[in-house]
């Protein structure tokens, strides 16, 4: 197999400065350890039902050979809520967003795709026989057809393709690096940058800048663009990135008044350290500071915000009294109330949310919090 691999193999330099935009060569003797586009690491070895372990069908018997119960049954039983927790006495609603871009800074696991198309796994009530597909059972009543849709996620080779069980992907660094406002790869690096000045570029009214469209927010809007595809989920994600974004180009401005780092890629680098160590200090305070990303990070750790998640995006005036209030899921994936000054934009959706408490966590991913 060696000689078909692709061998991807980083230079690294003792005299760069600064981090490489794909996360390679933080450590020279495994220059590829926490890089953008290499496996995700594992705290257990899998065990799937294939002969071999190799991941070719995902797990659905027990090691005595009989049928295990539905993944679907399983969380209804552990993941259902019911009550929303109650509101933290300490912590805000920037929290759980600040959480999600984190996140979305540390990990993007792909799913098989069919070139550019999404894959099918169901027509209605009948499950699509594909291997991408993982197919399992729900219970009568629990969704309007008894097929779940559901992709498996893409797998990726280690360096010389030694024989392995399947492993998911992580398009991004594993490291708290900012690639979510710069990008895990150089070339969109280069594509959200302005050259010339060292800034990041800027839309109108100091937004992020547009993006392609269809890039990940609704048909009809205007998308944005920033480090990650993921960043129009919720306004309040968007207003974290908006904040990267803008206090890269005010540091920017500050360095080239006062004359300091000439030249704008000196700048540019210095800026983008300086947004990291802000960053990281964050990190400290609320994660682990170990940076390899573990699948079992991404596939349910981590995923302990999704019940942090309230149920309104809401906005405050300059003096801090309410403004407009809209139920999120009017939301999802929409940039049209960063847009709108009027009702939101993202300065007031920030003023919400750095002063109101969030909904605490609980175990249970679907009590959105109805207050
Ligand atoms: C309303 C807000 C949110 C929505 C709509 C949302 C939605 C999603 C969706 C659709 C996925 C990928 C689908 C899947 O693999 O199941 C996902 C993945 C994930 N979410 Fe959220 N999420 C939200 C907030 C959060 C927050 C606040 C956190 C953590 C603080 C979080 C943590 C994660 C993690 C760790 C993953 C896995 C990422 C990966 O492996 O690429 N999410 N979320």
């Amino acid at each position: 197999m060696a000689p078909y691999c692709a061998d991807r193999w980083p230079v690294c330099s003792s005299n760069d400065r600064y981090r490489t935009a794909d996360g390679s060569c933080n450590n020279f003797n495994n220059p590829l350890w926490g890089a953008s586009i290499t496996n995700q690491a594992r705290f257990l070895s899998p065990s799937y039902d294939d002969q071999y372990n190799m991941g070719s069908v995902p797990r659905i018997r027990s090691v005595t050979g009989s049928l295990l119960p539905s993944p679907r049954d399983i969380s209804n039983v552990v993941l259902n809520g019911g009550e929303s927790p109650p509101r933290s006495r300490i912590f805000s609603e920037s929290l759980t967003h600040l959480g999600q871009f984190i996140n979305h800074d540390f990990i993007s696991t792909p799913i098989l795709k069919d070139g550019d198309n999404d894959i099918v796994c169901c027509n209605e009530d009948v499950p699509v026989d594909r291997p991408e597909c993982f197919l399992f059972r729900t219970p009568p009543g629990d969704f309007q057809t008894t097929c779940m849709h559901f992709v498996r996620s893409d797998f990726g080779v280690a360096p010389g393709c030694p024989p392995e069980s399947r492993n998911q992907i992580n398009r991004f660094t594993s490291f708290l690096d900012l690639s979510v406002t710069y990008g895990s790869t150089l070339a969109k690096q280069n594509d959200l940058r302005e050259f010339g000045t060292g800034r990041l570029q800027e839309g109108i009214n100091r937004l992020l800048p547009t993006g392609p469209p269809g890039a990940e927010c609704l048909a009809g809007e205007e998308c944005f663009k920033s480090g990650d595809s993921r960043l129009s989920v919720t306004p309040m994600l968007t207003v974290v990135h908006t904040a990267f974004l803008r206090e890269h180009n005010n540091i920017n401005e500050r360095l080239r008044a006062l004359g300091w780092y000439d030249g704008e890629e000196l700048r540019y680098e210095h800026v983008r350290a300086t947004e990291v160590s802000d960053l990281a200090l964050i990190h400290c305070i609320i994660l682990p500071a170990n940076p390899s990303t573990r699948n079992a990070f991404g596939c349910a750790a981590f995923r302990y915000g999704h019940s942090l998640v309230g149920s309104f995006v809401e906005s405050f005036n300059q003096d801090f009294t309410p403004r407009a209030r809209e139920p999120l899921e009017d939301h999802f994936f929409s940039t049209r109330s960063i847009r709108n000054f009027t009702t939101f934009g993202p300065d007031a959706i920030a003023r919400w949310m750095t002063t109101q408490f969030k909904s605490r966590s609980d175990r249970f991913p679907d009590s959105y919090n109805q207050e």
